[in-house]
């Protein structure tokens, strides 16, 4: 089964230079045991690397796209010569002027192609890798470009600073969700703009309806219902850096442990798709599925999930994301896949990167 995706879009460069879906979401709802074979996609490394603070046997990273696997070599390389502190530097959480010095450190510890693609990229180490990615351009022009539009420097500051929930929503309303924020984020995340500066048209495939309206009220609730100082991923697209909260992988209570696990994770550079094909049945216990379904035509995804629940140990896990395709399980697999939807909701109504209208979680039956 070929990938349908990687006919359609260009993957040379890095869409992604993190991940932008939420760690906390992801570890809980997958609840990795000790010993556990899990898969996940692999984008710029940091949800591959969370799974690791729970002790899996293996973590299978992957990803078609080999620019998206030279940032995970980079990140794993970093783990293991840096300290945390210069970690987060070289990713761009906290400023630095010595980011070459660092890149420097890890690059002895690279394979030729990931050595050869970044130091292709002296700009993109300079500004912190993390910054690197097609998508995090995107939220630099929405930084740059779109927010002095609607609000001042202070008041941007004050809306991270977070607070008591009662605060958080009366700040939103009085002084933060004025006629030019809508507009202008509508316009901004329509399906237009986000389709050709921050991911792909072909993304966009098989989504219906306004897309920015949707967006619109999940970036209200991550504002209001969920704290921005504890919103990671908040923090760098209004300011460019981490400002009081790490994702999972990137917090120091976890540095030492990612550390010692890293022999346990396994980088591939092949589709989900080519790698399902060459697989055991009742070989893996965990998937991560990111978004990638919502990238298929409804008769891929219910095939590849198939495929999936056939390679999944039973009491096994899948989490997937949809960002603005419903993709969920069908009901001619009711016989393999259980939908877990309460936690499934209670962790959607937590999930800080709030660009998702869904969040599935789904155990594979016996
Ligand atoms: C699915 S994208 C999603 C990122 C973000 N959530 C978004 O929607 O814009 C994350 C990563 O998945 C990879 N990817 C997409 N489809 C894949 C597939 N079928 N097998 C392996 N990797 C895939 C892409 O190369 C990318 O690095």
């Amino acid at each position: 089964m070929d990938s349908e995706v990687q006919a359609k879009a260009d993957f040379s460069g890095v869409r992604y230079a993190q991940c932008w879906e939420d760690a906390d979401v992801l570890v809980e709802a997958l609840d990795v045991q000790p010993g556990d074979v899990c898969l996940s996609i692999a984008s710029a490394g940091d949800n591959a690397l969370a799974l690791l603070t729970r002790h899996p046997a293996r973590v299978i990273a992957l990803d078609l796209s080999p620019a998206q696997l030279a940032c995970v070599e980079l990140r794993v390389a970093a783990y293991r010569t840096l300290e945390h502190a210069q970690l987060l530097e070289l990713i761009g959480s906290t400023p630095s002027q010595r980011r070459h010095g660092l890149y420097g450190n890890c690059r002895p510890l690279l394979g030729s192609a990931a050595r050869d693609f970044w130091d292709a990229r002296p700009a993109d180490v300079a500004g912190g890798v993390g910054g690197a990615g097609k998508f995090e351009r995107y939220f630099g022009l929405f930084r740059r470009y779109v927010m002095p539009l609607v609000h001042r420097r202070p008041q941007i500051e004050a809306l991270l600073r977070g607070g008591l929930l009662e605060k958080r929503r009366t700040f939103y309303r009085r002084y933060w969700d004025s006629f030019r924020w809508r507009l202008l984020f509508r316009l901004f995340f329509s399906r237009l703009v986000m389709g050709r500066m921050g991911r792909d048209p072909s993304f966009f495939a098989y989504v219906e309806g306004d897309v920015a309206t949707r967006i619109l009220e999940r970036a209200k609730h991550a504002v209001t219902e969920l704290d921005p100082a504890e919103n990671p991923y908040l923090q760098w697209i209004m300011t460019g850096r981490h400002t009081t909260a790490l994702p999972l992988a990137l917090r120091p209570e976890h540095f030492d442990t990612i550390r010692t696990n890293l022999d346990r994770l396994e980088c591939r550079c092949q589709s989900v798709e080519d790698f399902l094909a060459s697989e055991e049945p009742h070989a893996v216990d965990r998937f991560n599925l990111s978004d990638i379904f919502e990238y298929m035509s409804p008769q891929n995804y219910h095939r590849l999930l198939e495929r999936i629940a056939k390679a999944a140990r039973p009491a096994g896990r899948l989490a997937y994301w949809n960002m603005l395709v419903p993709r969920s399980r069908p009901e001619t697999l009711a016989n393999c896949l259980l939908p877990l939807t309460d936690l499934a909701a209670r962790l959607y109504s937590q999930d800080k990167a709030f660009f998702y209208s869904r969040f599935v979680v789904e155990e594979v039956l016996g």
